[in-house]
Parts: C-alpha cells; sequence; structure tokens
C-alpha cells in the first residue's frame, strides 16, 4: 500500500511524525515544490519523503490534510479516484447552507468521484496527533466514518500500523456526525483524547 499526505501544515506534520514513528513509508505534497518541503520532511525522518502533488497522488491512499476551502483543487488534480481511498482529516466550520445541508464530509466526497471515501485523523489537535499514540497505558482512539462500509477496514489496519486504536462510528450522517463540525458547532468527539486499553 503506498500513502501520501496531501497538505504538510500542522495536520499534514502530524501524520507524517506518525508513519516516521513507524518506518512506514508516505510521500507529502502540497502546492509547493518538493523541493521547499524536503527540509521538513527529511527532519520528521527518513520515510517521510517530498514529492509534487501529481506524484504524490500515484498512492493508492491519499490524506487530505489541506483548509477544507482547497479540496475542490485537490480533487481536479486527478481525472478519477477510481481505486484510490481518500481519508477526509479536514474540519469545515461553515454553514450548512455552503454544504448542501451534508455532513462535510459527504459533501468533500462528491469532488472525489469514484474514491474509496472516509473521515478519520480530524477529531485531534495536530499536537494531540503528532504525539505517540501509545499512552496510558492505552492506544490513543480515532475515529473512522463513511458511507461505504467496505472502505473503512483498510484505514482501520493503517490506524492500527500507526498505533492508534481505530473506533469505527458508521456513516457520516449518523454516528460519523459525532465527529462532524456542524455550521460552527463541534460535534460531541471532537477534541476527545481517548484511549483504548486493550485492542
Ligand atoms: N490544526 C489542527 O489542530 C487541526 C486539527 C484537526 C483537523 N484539522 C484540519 O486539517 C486541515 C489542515 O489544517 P492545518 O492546521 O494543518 O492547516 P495548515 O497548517 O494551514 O496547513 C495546510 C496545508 O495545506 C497546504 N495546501 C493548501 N492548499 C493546498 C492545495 N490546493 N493543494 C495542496 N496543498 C495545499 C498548505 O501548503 P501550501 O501553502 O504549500 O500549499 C499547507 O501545507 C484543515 O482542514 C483543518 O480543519 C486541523
Amino acid at each position: 500500500m503506498r500513502y501520501a499526505i496531501v497538505g504538510f501544515g500542522k495536520i499534514g506534520q502530524a501524520l507524517a511524525h506518525a508513519f516516521a514513528r513507524k518506518n512506514i513509508d508516505v510521500t507529502v505534497a502540497s502546492r509547493r515544490p518538493p523541493e521547499a518541503l524536503a527540509p521538513q520532511a527529511r527532519a520528521i525522518g527518513p520515510t517521510v519523503v517530498a514529492k509534487s502533488l501529481r506524484d504524490a497522488l500515484e498512492a493508492d491512499t491519499i490524506i487530505l490534510a489541506v483548509p477544507f476551502g482547497e479540496h475542490r483543487e485537490v480533487a481536479k488534480a486527478l481525472p478519477s479516484w477510481k481505486g484510490k481511498t481518500v481519508i477526509d482529516a479536514m474540519n469545515a466550520l461553515v454553514p450548512l447552507e455552503k454544504l448542501d445541508g451534508l455532513p462535510s464530509s459527504a459533501f468533500v466526497a462528491k469532488s472525489f468521484t469514484g474514491a474509496k471515501f472516509v473521515k478519520g485523523f480530524n477529531h485531534l489537535l495536530a499536537a494531540t496527533l503528532a504525539a505517540n499514540p501509545i499512552v496510558e497505558g492505552g492506544h490513543r482512539v480515532v475515529f473512522l466514518s463513511s458511507d461505504d462500509e467496505d472502505a473503512i477496514a483498510p484505514v482501520a489496519d493503517l490506524a492500527k500500523q500507526l498505533g492508534f486504536a481505530p473506533i469505527k462510528l458508521g456513516k457520516l450522517n449518523e454516528d460519523g456526525a459525532l465527529v462532524h463540525a456542524r455550521g460552527r458547532t463541534w460535534g460531541q468527539l471532537i477534541f476527545q483524547d481517548l484511549f483504548k486499553k486493550e485492542q
């Protein structure tokens, strides 16, 4: 499985730390050229490699860590998202009417036609996400939700490989709403730094 993180700011770098900690290869990209990201990527770890957006999107699994309003620009970079898994780590504090009344991830998913689309890694502050997820005798929890039931399992496997305890919430508009912003209100599980003792 090839992994990429699109967006190399606070959340992109936090996730890069998680990959580096476990020696898992990951490419990182933003609008800037790879040479501009390379020093920071190298500083995080040898398995973190900066590439152009186009090259990074050759990965099978792509984590979106860009500002919400930029997701369409990322989506436009590929003619088809078929065969890709897209993980939405973004939060959208925007009025519901701007999202056609949909949960933000369902709205974003419309731009990534054909992708297996999962919301995850969005509910923790970047500094918490960057820290070792094995803590207090347990594994830090990440919540995963999707309208495509089959899409969650490989993302849950990735979360486990990174040392997190994945919790499947279900569909975006059902239990997945617990990790969504609704207008200017955070879902109840956002910022909840929870641990699972046994897996
Ligand atoms: N910060 C947190 O604690 C936190 C927690 C949970 C979720 N989130 C969510 O994570 C997302 C990223 O937040 P952040 O705090 O990491 O933001 P950030 O520090 O501003 O980083 C955003 C990154 O996205 C890149 N970017 C912007 N537009 C792009 C485009 N069109 N194509 C490719 N790359 C692009 C930027 O780099 P260039 O300018 O070089 O393109 C930058 O590396 C947001 O949706 C936010 O809601 C943040």
